[in-house]
């Protein structure tokens, strides 16, 4: 691992440690996400179900509610980690919301249990997208 590799670990970790908290008995898919701030602060995130299937939220809006809750508005990296075949990408509701507070070249490492993963950007994941620009009518 070299030295850059470290802060990748750190929040990595935090998004398996909080995987393990998910709520997730009609799924059974259990998901832990972790975002860290620009301050260099790690917020996780797991996903909540509920019985009425559509109000269950996701790891990563949990991770985002979390930052913002706690006044930051900057994601500089993100982790998701689940425990599937093959790294599990964001749904694209996530991917709207990461990239309402990454750039387009933040970090994003997904990843499984068993240890493969995968990394790529907000900008990869969502090419396109909707932003504030597509309101201006000037
Ligand atoms: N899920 C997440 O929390 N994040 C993802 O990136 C993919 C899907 C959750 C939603 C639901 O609780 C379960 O995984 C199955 O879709």
């Amino acid at each position: 691992m070299s030295a850059d590799d470290e802060p990748l670990d750190e929040l990595l970790s935090a998004a398996r440690a909080v995987r393990e908290n998910a709520y997730a008995p009609y799924s059974r898919f259990k998901v832990g996400a972790a975002v860290r701030g620009a301050s260099g602060r790690i917020y996780p995130g797991c996903n909540v179900e509920n019985v009425a299937y559509p109000e269950g939220t996701c790891a990563e809006a949990g991770a985002i509610a979390l930052m913002i809750a706690s006044g930051e508005t900057e994601v500089t990296a993100v982790a998701v980690i689940a425990d599937s075949a093959a790294p599990v990408p964001p749904c694209g509701g996530c991917r709207q919301k990461l990239a309402e507070f990454a750039r387009h070249d933040t970090p994003v490492t997904l990843a499984t249990t068993e240890g493969a993963s995968l990394r790529t950007t907000v900008g990869d994941l969502l090419p396109g997208r909707f932003d504030a620009s597509h309101m201006d009518r000037t």
